[in-house]
């Protein structure tokens, strides 16, 4: 096991044992290849570098309390990828690929997996596919690159469950309204960053993107879904310019499995001030309580309404939802689900 104080892992990149590379190219995907080097040699004409044709995934592998070794719904992470690719109208591997590769990318980094005992620590698998062919018209790569990255990481800011503060951006736009925000295609997130960067300097975590069309209703944040709880109902937005989260997927399942009322419809602006609890969710820390929600006209002005939830701590139904998911992906509830996909 790599000699890693597992307790001190925050989101960020470790140098891992290895990274596994294959291409698509004139019909059939070549042999998979395992590089102990992070570097890959690619065409600086590629589409990648000019026209963002590039998709990714993000799931996780866990050690569980038994010892075993879990994938949490990584078919779901596959499809996506699918749809992500078929988008930018390049060739994607096939789920079982998928899956296959990321159980081999665990076991060749299998010294980063972090032990059961480490709270909150896991191994980040960022499956992550390219437009590799050297091109100049644009147009969907012939040749495609994917490669499978993984890095041990812990919780994404600060810890897991320290309420944040977060800030609606009205000057700003994620996504358009028949555009790329369902797909998870690296240009959204280059598109996100510079209202994300004035609002860290403003002392916020995320900014919550309203629906492009209208700015009535609730879309998400920067890298995680929108979710709020109202007394026994979990409620999250339906839009067309969201990602599909798997999290939020999975919680909405979990709400019902635990008796909560489940509601993925539009969410008006003006129902925030109803909402007990508010969370970002996602992959990263599964759930993110949000403490102060800000809704500002201009992100750089000082007019603004404010939203308070909670004492700065999670609240009690975001918590039991937080518990029951982390529980299955570290084997301490039992998956009646079907969602673990083992590795041994
Ligand atoms: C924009 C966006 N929304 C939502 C999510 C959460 O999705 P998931 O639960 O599949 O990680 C992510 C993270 O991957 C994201 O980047």
């Amino acid at each position: 096991m790599a000699n890693i104080d597992w307790s001190k892992l925050t989101f960020s990149y470790t140098k891992t044992n290895t990274i596994l590379t294959t291409t698509f190219r004139n019909g059939e995907w070549s042999p998979v290849e395992s590089h102990t080097d992070d570097y890959i040699k690619v065409s600086t004409y590629c589409g990648a570098f000019h026209y963002a044709i590039e998709c990714f995934e993000g799931l996780k592998a866990f050690r569980g309390k038994d010892g075993r070794i879990r994938l949490f719904r990584p078919e779901e992470n596959a499809k996506r990828l699918q749809r992500s690719a078929k988008f930018l109208g390049i060739e994607a591997p096939s789920v079982e690929m998928f899956v296959d590769l990321c159980k081999r990318a665990v076991m060749e980094n299998i010294d980063f997996l972090p032990p059961y005992e480490a709270t909150g620590a896991s191994l980040y698998l960022r499956p992550t596919l390219i437009g590799t062919n050297p091109q100049l018209g644009v147009q969907s790569s012939k040749e495609s690159t994917f490669m499978l990255l993984c890095s041990p990481v812990g919780a994404y800011v600060g810890g897991a469950l320290d309420a944040v503060d977060v800030v609606i951006a009205r000057n700003y736009d994620r996504a358009a309204p028949n555009g790329s925000g369902s797909f998870k295609v690296g240009g959204n997130y280059a598109c996100s960053l510079y209202s994300l960067n004035v609002a860290h300097e403003l002392g916020y975590k995320a900014v919550l993107y309203l629906d492009p069309a209208t700015k009535t209703h609730i879309d998400e944040f920067n890298s995680s879904n929108f979710f709020a709880i109202k007394g026994n109902t979990y409620i999250t937005p339906k839009s067309d310019s969201i990602l599909p989260s798997i999290t939020n997927m999975s919680l909405e399942t979990v709400a019902a499995h635990l008796g909560m009322e489940v509601e993925r419809r539009p969410v008006p602006v003006e129902e925030l001030s109803t909402f007990d609890e508010v969370g970002e969710c996602g992959t990263a820390v599964v759930i993110t309580p949000v403490h102060k929600l800000v809704d500002k006209p201009f992100l750089e002005s000082d007019e603004e309404t404010v939203y308070l939830y909670g004492d700065g701590k999670c609240g009690p139904k975001s918590l039991e939802l937080y518990n029951f998911i982390t529980g299955l992906q570290k084997g301490e509830i039992e998956d009646t689900f079907g969602w673990i996909e083992y590795i041994d």
